[in-house]
C-alpha cells in the first residue's frame, strides 16, 4: 500500500478537483475574459488519461473527487468518465461530485445520479434574468433553473454557489435566501478572488466582504454556527427561523488555508498545488511516458512536497495583492 499524501505543513491531501475542460458555454465576467483563447483539443488529456490520473490519486489516498471546468458538462462524452470513476465509490472514494453552471443539467442529471453522484454545486449569482445574462455575458437563466429542477427530480442534493458582488447582487441577499429555503437548496456565498486579468480597481469595486453580508443576514435571522464540514473550504451556519443551511467561503476576510486538503489538476494534466499560487507540476509527461504509474506517483509526491502554505490574496487599504494571472476557469475554482 502507498503512504498517504501529506504536504510540508502536515496537511493530508484527500480532495482532488479535476478540471475536465477549459471551455464553458458562459463567460462570467469575474471568471473569464469575453474572448478566451481556448486550448487546442490535442493538448487535452483523453478521458482514459484523466481516469488513470485521478485513479492514481485515489490510490494515494484521495477520498473526494470534484469534477470542474470550465463547464464540466460541455466536455464530449463526459458521462463515460463519471461512469468509469464510479467504480472507486466505496472503494477509496467517499464522494464524487461536480461544480457546474447548471446549463446542461437537464440533460445529464439522471445519468449523474446513476453514476453515484449525490449532490451538485451550481453557480448562480442572481435570480434576475437580465442580470443573469449580464454577469454570464450570454447565459439564459431559465435554462439553469430547469437544470436545477432536473437535478432535484433526479434525487440530487443542490448547493447554490453565489459570488457576493457589490453593486450587483447585494439587494438579492434575502430573495436568494428565501428562494433557496423554498426549494430546499443549500446556499454558499463566496468572496471574489483576484484571478485573471481584471483590473484592480474594478475588482475592488465589486468586492463584498462576507463579514458584512453576514451582519446583514443577522438583522433578519438568528445564525447558529455549525461544526459540520463538507471537506471544502466553506464554514456553515443554520438560520434558526427557516432551518436552512448557509455557507461562507472567505478567502479574504478569514483565510482557511491552514486546513487545506486539496489540489487541482487541469485538463492538460497540470497539477496546481494551490489555487492562489502560480507553481504547478506537469503530470502529462510521466502519465504518457510509461504505462506503469510509478513515475506518475513520484511526480505527484514531489509536487505535493512543495505545496505552498496558502494564497496571498489581499485587498487591504484598497490595494490588491497576491493576484494570480490565470483565470479561475483554468482550474475550476
Ligand atoms: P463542497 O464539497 O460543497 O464543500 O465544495 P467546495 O466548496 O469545495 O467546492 P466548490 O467548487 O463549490 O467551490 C466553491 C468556491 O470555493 C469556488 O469559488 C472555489 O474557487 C472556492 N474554493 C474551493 N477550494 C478553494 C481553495 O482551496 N482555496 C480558495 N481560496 N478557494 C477555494
Ligand atoms: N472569485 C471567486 N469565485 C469565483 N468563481 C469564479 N471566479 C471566481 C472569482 N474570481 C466561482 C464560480 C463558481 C466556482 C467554481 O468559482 O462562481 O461557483
Ligand atoms: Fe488551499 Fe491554496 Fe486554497 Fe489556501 S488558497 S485553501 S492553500 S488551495
Amino acid at each position: 500500500a502507498q503512504a498517504p499524501l501529506t504536504d510540508p505543513f502536515a496537511r493530508p491531501i484527500t480532495y482532488l478537483r479535476v478540471s475536465v475542460t477549459d471551455r464553458c458555454d458562459f463567460r462570467c465576467t469575474y471568471c473569464m475574459a469575453e474572448h478566451m483563447q481556448f486550448l487546442p483539443k490535442r493538448d487535452l488529456l483523453t478521458l482514459e488519461e484523466l481516469d488513470r490520473l485521478c485513479s492514481a490519486f485515489v490510490g494515494l489516498g484521495v477520498r473526494k473527487l470534484r469534477v470542474t471546468g470550465g463547464e464540466p458538462l460541455v466536455r464530449r462524452n463526459i458521462m463515460e468518465f463519471f461512469r468509469a470513476m464510479s467504480r472507486h465509490l466505496g472503494a477509496g472514494l467517499d464522494e464524487m461530485t461536480l461544480t457546474t453552471n447548471g446549463s446542461q443539467l437537464a440533460r445529464f442529471a439522471d445519468e449523474l445520479a446513476e453514476c453515484g453522484v449525490r449532490r451538485v454545486n451550481v453557480s448562480l449569482d442572481t435570480l434576475d434574468k437580465d442580470r443573469f445574462s449580464q454577469i454570464t455575458r450570454w447565459g439564459r437563466l431559465p435554462q439553469v433553473l430547469e437544470g436545477i429542477e432536473a437535478a432535484k427530480a433526479a434525487g440530487l442534493r443542490v448547493k447554490i454557489n453565489t459570488v457576493a458582488l457589490k453593486g450587483f447582487n447585494e439587494d438579492e441577499l434575502f430573495p436568494l435566501i428565501d428562494w433557496c429555503a423554498e426549494h430546499d437548496h443549500d446556499l454558499t456565498f463566496i468572496e471574489v478572488m483576484p484571478m485573471g486579468e481584471m483590473g484592480d480597481a474594478q475588482r475592488l469595486d465589486q468586492y463584498w466582504a462576507l463579514s458584512e453580508l453576514r451582519d446583514r443576514l443577522a438583522t433578519r435571522f438568528t445564525l447558529t454556527p455549525l461544526a459540520e464540514r463538507t471537506g471544502g473550504p466553506a464554514r456553515y451556519v443554520r438560520l434558526e427561523e427557516s432551518g436552512q443551511k448557509v455557507g461562507f467561503i472567505t478567502p479574504l476576510t478569514h483565510n482557511f488555508c491552514e486546513s487545506c486538503n486539496r489540489v487541482r489538476v487541469t485538463c492538460t494534466g497540470e497539477l496546481f498545488m494551490c489555487l492562489g499560487q502560480e507553481d504547478r507540476a506537469d503530470l502529462r509527461a510521466p502519465l504518457r511516458g510509461s504505462a506503469e504509474d510509478d513515475a506518475l506517483r513520484t511526480a505527484i509526491r514531489e509536487a505535493i512536497a512543495r505545496k505552498p502554505k496558502g494564497h496571498d490574496f489581499d485587498y487591504s487599504r484598497r490595494h490588491v495583492s497576491g493576484r494570480v494571472s490565470r483565470y479561475m476557469s483554468h482550474t475550476g475554482g
